[in-house]
This record gives structure tokens, sequence and C-alpha cells, in this order.
């Protein structure tokens, strides 16, 4: 019954179990091992490319230490006002980074847009200004929406004309592929993005993430940034066993599929209520909905958890792979009795 975040949940079984399979003799440490050697050809499977793979443990470290291989210390990352990296990593990209500014942009249903974007891009070759390096989106977006390969492709077009890389957050990377049914490589390298985080631990892992860099030239520094923030993990193989086994049988795709038909089945169960209004299109696993303050705290006080949003009485509900569908059906009942048990027509 907590909708508060995809943080809430334990971890796949699968991924314990690989954790425990991967706990048998010696290995050798920092990455040398022979799962994390399986994990590259695997990631260069799942993504039809060639691939740098640096596993870590945070989403964090995974954002801020591949945009500290985007950016000089004096350059500009254009993202989302909404974006993690601007919100809730408290200066990690910008400490990680030297020093380098995040210019953050508005956007409709967290997503920016090249007609955004453009007219923001300034300053190049201005000793005065910062100077544009990077630009950073997120999918699935901090808004629960959806970039489609095409709307990926028309950011890289203007990063490209302005020498930019583009870096995505895919915290919920899963659950934008299992929502579009493309394939990964259709909303990465082949529409142009040059570095992915790859969450995991949203999705199932205990505690497991990867940046991939689309081209190794960007990741030559990577080694380096990581083991200087902390981040090289000694027993690296528990990580990467986590990985593999995210991506074995599809357990990140199945995962992500049943959180974002939660997600679905909430979002239409409140859309049909009176007095309940949906933010954004739901299209992952997020939900924001605005209700009453009466019927926020009726749903609080039967013991639901969700994270109010701002000052407005907006909710945010999040589904994960381990969502049961009674809480949902639970959830959308005693939501409509408190808004008076009336469905629209
Ligand atoms: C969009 C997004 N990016 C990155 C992260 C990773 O954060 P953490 O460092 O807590 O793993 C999160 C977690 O909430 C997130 O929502």
């Amino acid at each position: 019954m907590n909708f508060a975040s995809d943080n809430v949940t334990g971890a796949s079984p699968e991924i314990i179990a690989a954790i425990a399979a991967a706990n048998h003799g010696p290995a050798m440490p920092y990455g040398a091992d022979e799962i994390t050697r399986r994990l590259e050809q695997r990631f260069a499977e799942v993504f039809e490319h060639e691939v740098a793979v640096f596993p870590v443990a945070t989403g964090t470290a995974a954002n801020t230490l591949a945009l500290a291989c985007l950016t000089p210390v004096y350059g500009a990352v254009y993202c989302h006002e909404e974006a993690h990296i601007a919100t809730d990593e408290c200066g990690a990209p910008e400490f990680f980074t030297g020093g380098a500014k995040l210019v953050t942009c508005p956007g409709e249903h967290g997503k920016l847009t090249p007609e955004i974007l453009a007219p923001r891009i300034v300053g190049a070759g201005v000793v005065h200004n910062v100077q544009p390096a990077a630009i950073s989106i997120t999918q699935e977006t901090e808004a629960g929406t959806v970039y489609r390969p095409a709307e990926i492709a028309a950011l890289s077009a203007l990063a490209r004309q302005h020498a930019l890389a583009l870096h995505m957050d895919g915290a919920r990377f899963a659950n934008a592929v299992a929502g579009l049914g493309c394939a990964p490589a259709d909303l990465t390298w082949r529409a142009g993005v040059d570095a992915l985080s790859f969450g995991a631990t949203k999705n199932g892992a205990l505690a497991a993430e990867a940046v991939l860099f689309f081209d190794p030239k960007r990741a030559e520094s990577f080694g380096y940034r990581r083991k200087r923030a902390g981040h090289l993990l000694s027993k690296q193989r528990f990580v990467a066993a986590q990985l593999e086994a995210y991506l074995t049988d599809d357990l990140w795709l199945r995962n992500a599929r049943h959180a974002n038909a939660m997600a679905a089945r909430l979002g239409s169960g409140l859309a049909a209520l009176p007095g309940a209004r949906l933010l954004h299109p739901v299209e992952g696993n997020e939900v924001f909905v605005e209700f009453g303050d009466r019927a926020i705290e009726r749903l609080a006080a039967a013991g639901f958890g969700f994270y109010r949003w701002g000052e407005a009485p907006i909710i945010r509900l999040v589904t994960a792979f381990d969502t049961a569908s009674e809480a949902v059906e639970s959830f959308l009942r005693v939501a409509g009795e408190a808004l008076g048990g009336v469905t629209k027509r």
C-alpha cells in the first residue's frame, strides 16, 4: 500500500539469487572479475552496439560521473527544471563536474524540446559565459512521461548543431522501453544519445546502476573519476551480478511492464473520478493527480503511502515491479469514497 516511490520496494528474488550465486570462492576485485566481463558483452547485445559499461551503486553517482565526462569545468549542462540532477542530487553534478553550471529550462510534462532549448544555448566563445557543453534528459521523465525516439533525435540534432553531448538519466529507462515497446537502441544511440545512466535499483535491483557510453572515447576519464569519487567497488562482482540477472530473461522489462500496468490502472481509475485530475499522461510507472485536501487526508489515514507534490493538493503515486493489483484497487476504492463515490461519465 506504499506508492511513495519505487525505492520503497525490496529486490527481485532473481537478483538476490544472483548475488548469492556470486558469493562462491574468490573473484578478482575492482571489476576484473568474470561477471563484469560478461556484463559488457550482455549490454552490447541488448543495445546492439559496442558500449563501455561502468557499474556504480547509485543513480546520483551515475549521473554526475557521466556528466563530468561530457562537460569541461566551465561548461553549461541544459536540463529540465525538475530534473533529478537539478533538484535532488545535493549539488553533486556541480561538484563532480568541477563547477559546470546546470541551466534549468521549463517544459510541459517534464520534457525538453528544441524550441525551448535553442534560444537558451548562448555564449559559445564568449569568455564571460559558461560554455554550452551538454544536454541532459530524463527517461522516463520526472513527470512520468516518456520521450519518443523522434523527440530524442530532434534534441540530438540540436545538440550536434552546437557540438553538445547528449546525456540520458535513465533511472527509469526500463519503464520507458517497456512503455514504448521499442528497442533500447532506438531510445539511445540510434537517436543520438552519447551516455546513459542505466538504472536498475528502482526496478528490482538491490543497489546497481551502470553508466553506458556508446562512444568509448567519451569514457576515457570515467574510470579515474569513479575511483576518485569513491565509487569503484572492490567487490564489484556483486553489483555486476545484479545487473546481469536484471538483463537475463528480460527480467528488467518484465518488471517494468508490471509496474507500468499498475500505473495505467491507477491512472485510468483516477481519471474516472470526479474531483480528481491527472496532471500528466501516464506513460510509465508514475501518476500525478490533483485531489482535494480532504481526500488526500482520507487516503493517508487509510494507510496509503505517497508523497505530496509541492504546495498544491497534488500527490505522486509510483508503482513498481511488486505492486499488488489489490493495493491499486483498494486505493481506487478509498479514493472514490473520499471523492463522493460518483464516476465521471
Ligand atoms: C530521475 C532520477 N534520477 C536518478 C535517481 C537516482 O538517485 P539515487 O542517487 O538516489 O540512486 C532518481 C532517484 O530517485 C531519480 O528519480
